[in-house]
């Protein structure tokens, strides 16, 4: 019987663009497009079983060996540090991690500054390597609230159109790593399934460069 390789999508839009890409890539599963409520897909003749995980789980599901291989957000494996293989970057869901706080922000360097940030371990580092003191505020959402409402100096977020913060009259302060979709992979499964995982990376890396 043919291997069957578990493949943790992020669920959202970005996960319908991610199947759309292991589709042309030669692993379809049409099932997944049934309109339903369904989380595990599975076509034994390509050997794929997809499942629709939180785009901030996957990365745990990778690194347990729930998944074999999955896609992740950059912003998540610089967050997380997960101990999986980084395989390919897929060149979708393009963003950027940026500093940004309300018009006319200067920054008082003798006073420690507050950063809300669903990131904490990313903002961390940033402001670790500029010998700059922080109070990180973590947060789960809606970040670009924090500096209107007086709960912090910056916040430390994602950019992808800049919408949020041009709506909510914030500005970048500083831009400073790019984000995309990473293709990942559990380490012991990729020793085990290697030829078949290789396979599938090889079709969307085909895919990407088009
Ligand atoms: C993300 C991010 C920004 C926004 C950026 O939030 O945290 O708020 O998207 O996108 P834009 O530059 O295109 O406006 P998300 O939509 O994930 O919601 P959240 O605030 O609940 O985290």
């Amino acid at each position: 019987m043919k291997k069957i390789i578990n493949v943790a999508l992020p669920k959202g839009r970005l996960g319908e663009k991610v199947y759309d890409l292991f589709e042309r890539a030669g692993f379809p599963c049409p099932s997944i497009k049934e309109p339903n409520r369904k989380l595990v897909f599975e076509n034994a003749e390509v050997g794929v079983r997809y499942f629709w995980v939180k785009p901030s789980d996957v990365a745990i599901y990778v690194e347990r060996g729930a998944a074999d291989i999955g896609v992740a957000g950059k912003d998540i494996l610089l967050e997380y540090t997960p101990d999986v293989y980084e395989l390919l970057d897929l060149q979708m869901g393009k963003c950027w991690m940026a500093v940004a706080a309300k018009a006319g922000f200067q920054d008082d360097r003798n006073r420690t500054l507050t950063v809300a940030t669903k990131f904490a371990n990313i903002a961390k580092q940033h402001y670790f390597a500029q010998g700059r003191d922080v109070d990180i505020v973590h947060l789960n959402g809606s970040i670009e609230l924090a500096p209107i409402l007086g709960l912090s100096d910056v916040i430390v977020d994602i950019v992808e159109t800049g919408a949020t913060l041009k709506e909510n009259k914030l500005e970048v302060v500083e831009k400073f790593v790019d984000i995309s979709a990473r293709l990942i992979a559990n380490k012991s499964s990729f020793q085990f399934n290697r030829e078949k995982i290789e396979e599938i990376r090889a079709g969307l890396a085909k895919q990407t460069e088009k």
